[in-house]
């Protein structure tokens, strides 16, 4: 019998109105590992009433005692590291190096976000008027909601509930139906650090009525949601209804440009593992590969000698490189692609078809296409599968065209053993994250992470940048001259 879960409000583990539950699938082996109870309006109501209390405990203690919290947290998600990392790869799918990858990253957030705790700064300086003191302080918002993807699915949870945590806040949070027991683990260890109850309250269930009743709740201040461009849309739309700050961060269609004069053997390797780590299952994954003419040849022969040699399988054999995609709704997007690939005239040099490696999972093989042109459907849209298409061109001009000719605008990448070239990259390209001799992938917590265009609506996560996604600024002035001093009408003496 698997164990059913029910959802966490106000500090207790408590069963959904609506009485219904979905099961919790390894992608691996379509076994179930858990039924998670579906939570209802009235459960989200419940939620919020939890979290308004917990937000009038939690914002009152020092921002340095909450951090006290989060270190907590970190240790004991850096003991529980192997554990966690072991069930991602059954809940998630992706091999166990990335999954303990995965829990570093949420490791190192909640690290980072506790530093925070004691840098809270706002800021000071001088009034037009004498005897008069200006600063500005950081408030937190009040109830947040955080609505979480199942690629990361311990990561980037952390990504939003630390920093909304260090800054004050209380949360409810809805994380993605495929990966819910890693969301669950993640309540437990913020349970174990000492979170009081009500600070953080867990609704699960699908997007369409949980999601969408956490999105348009009166009581909520502000959602942050990673995932799909049309679901952001909408999220921002609701949110205007109810005056919500909204973050986004919404996908991309990543590029790495390599020009003649790069490291060979150091390009391969990064487009693979940009391409084809996490199964291309990234915002940041490597999907357009943009090759100058008089590399093009020898690149892609020696990159599909490298895509042929994957191993694909379960996540938890040491042997495997690419795991399962996640459903089988990812599996058949990602089909319906090559199709369209085919259709629109891209050539198809490997992959394309489902495979099986004795397991009854949604294996798909890596696919590269080459012949892409950048009107096609395949190098517009974010299929986030592992899926690679080839672009060539003629110059590093031509590149940045084409690696701006995109809707999105995350995560880019250039191979070039030119100084000049690389700082070209740096200005030209239209994206939040932009490496040089490195993959699309990879991005680390104390820098912001975000995108420009469909990616996002300006927020950044991580770094600095995450407090103030979760704070409000207050300017303050203090008249200590006893009199009343008129502002733009009298001056200082
Ligand atoms: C995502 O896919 O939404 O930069 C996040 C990276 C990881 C985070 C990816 N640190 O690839």
């Amino acid at each position: 019998m698997v164990q059913e879960y029910k959802l966490f409000i106000g500090g207790e583990f408590k069963n959904s109105s609506t009485g219904e539950v979905f099961e919790d699938i390894n992608p691996a082996t379509l076994e179930s590992l858990a039924t998670i109870q579906i939570a209802g309006t009235e459960d989200v109501d419940k939620a919020v009433d939890a979290a308004e209390a917990g937000f009038r405990v939690w914002s009152r203690v020092p921002a340095p005692r909450r951090a006290e919290l989060l270190f907590r947290a970190a240790r004991i998600l850096q003991e529980r590291k192997e554990e966690l990392a072991v069930l991602m790869t059954e809940e998630m799918g992706k091999i166990l190096p990335e999954t303990r990858g995965d829990v570093q990253e949420a490791i190192d957030i909640t690290n980072y976000a506790a530093g925070e705790g004691r840098r809270m700064f706002g800021e000071t300086t001088p009034s037009e008027l004498n005897e008069k003191f200006c600063m500005t302080v950081l408030r937190p918002l009040g109830v947040v909601g955080l609505i979480t993807p199942w690629n990361f699915p311990i990561a980037i949870p952390a990504w939003k509930i630390m920093p909304a945590l260090v800054a004050g806040n209380s949360i409810v949070f809805k994380p993605a139906s495929d990966t819910p027991l890693l969301a669950l683990k993640l309540i437990e260890v913020l349970i174990e650090a000492g979170l009081p109850p009500g600070v953080i309250n867990l609704v699960t269930g699908p997007g369409g009525t949980v999601g969408k009743a956490v999105v348009q709740h009166p009581r909520i201040r502000a959602i942050s949601f990673t995932g799909s461009l049309d679901t952001g849309k909408w999220i921002m739309k609701e949110c205007s209804k109810t005056m919500k700050r909204v973050s986004l961060e919404l996908g991309g269609k990543n590029p790495v440009i390599v020009m003649d004069d790069a490291d060979f053997e150091l390009a391969l390797e990064g487009v693979l593992w940009g391409a084809f780590g996490t199964t291309g299952q990234r915002c940041t994954a490597t999907s357009r590969l943009i090759l100058h003419e008089k590399i093009k040849d020898e690149f892609t022969k020696r990159l599909l000698a490298k895509v042929k040699a994957l191993r694909i399988g379960n996540g938890i054999l040491p042997e495997t490189d690419v795991g399962p995609l996640i459903s089988k709704a990812q599996l058949e997007k990602t089909e319906r692609y090559v199709s369209i690939g085919k259709e629109e005239g891209a050539t198809l040099l490997t992959g394309g078809k489902r495979t099986d490696p004795g397991l009854p999972g949604y294996f798909f093989e890596p696919t590269v296409f080459t012949d892409v042109m950048p009107e096609m459907r395949i190098a517009q849209e974010e299929i986030f599968g592992p899926v690679l298409g080839i672009f060539t061109v003629s110059s590093l001009e031509e590149a940045i065209e084409v690696a701006n000719n995109s809707k999105y605008g995350l995560s880019s990448a250039i191979y070039t053993g030119n100084v000049g070239n690389a700082f070209k990259a740096i200005e030209k390209i239209e994206a939040g994250i932009t490496y040089i001799n490195a993959p699309t992938i990879g991005a680390e917590v104390h820098l912001p992470f975000g995108g420009v265009k469909g990616t996002g609506n300006g927020f950044r996560e991580a770094g600095t940048d995450a407090i103030r996604e979760f704070s409000e600024v207050k300017a303050v002035y203090i008249d200590y001259s006893g009199r009343l001093q008129k502002a733009q009408i009298d001056s200082a003496e």
